[in-house]
């Protein structure tokens, strides 16, 4: 067994009690509290997951079934900033995985990766639920629509 790790910082902490405060239950306050580690570790690594697993006394393999359902949860290293870039049917008519498949080449990575100063990691999506922007990508929790390859590398080149 890996040990601990990570702990949230004492302002976190205070942050998941104030949730704890939200619910009936502690389960409802799974995902907050998920999304507060990774805003924190940057991703849902094992020892995150059960420091979480401990201080809300809910399993680590009922957390991991979460995490592995939401496509916003990361049990693998990231980069700083994620760009999501969907691929679904009315982005690919514009272009969408055209744009995908150029982003990743023009950054030297893939699926997921972070490129190689850590910076970025791009993540293939469906349906982003902006159709009128296609093709879209989300940059952090930035929408950025009517994109073309040039205009989603300038985007990202913004990224800190
Ligand atoms: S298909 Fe791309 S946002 Fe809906």
């Amino acid at each position: 067994m890996s040990e601990n790790t990570f702990t949230f910082s004492k302002e976190n902490l205070a942050t998941y009690n104030e949730y704890l405060t939200r619910y009936d239950d502690v389960e409802s306050a799974l995902l907050p509290t998920l999304h507060l580690v990774q805003e924190q570790n940057h991703w849902l690594s094992e020892d995150a997951i059960n420091y979480v697993s401990t201080l809300m006394g809910i399993p680590a393999i009922k957390i991991k079934e979460v995490i592995s359902f939401y496509d916003m949860f990361y049990d693998v290293p990231v980069g700083r900033n994620i760009v999501q870039v969907c691929t679904n049917i009315t982005c690919s008519m514009y272009g969408g995985r055209e744009i995908y498949q150029g982003l990743l080449h023009h950054y030297e990575t893939s699926f997921l990766t972070p490129t190689r100063d850590g910076r970025i990691s791009i993540q293939k999506m469906e349906c982003l639920g902006a159709c009128e922007l296609a093709p879209c990508m989300r940059a952090n929790n930035e929408y950025v629509g009517h994109l073309d390859l040039a205009s989603a590398i300038h985007k990202i080149d913004e990224l800190a």
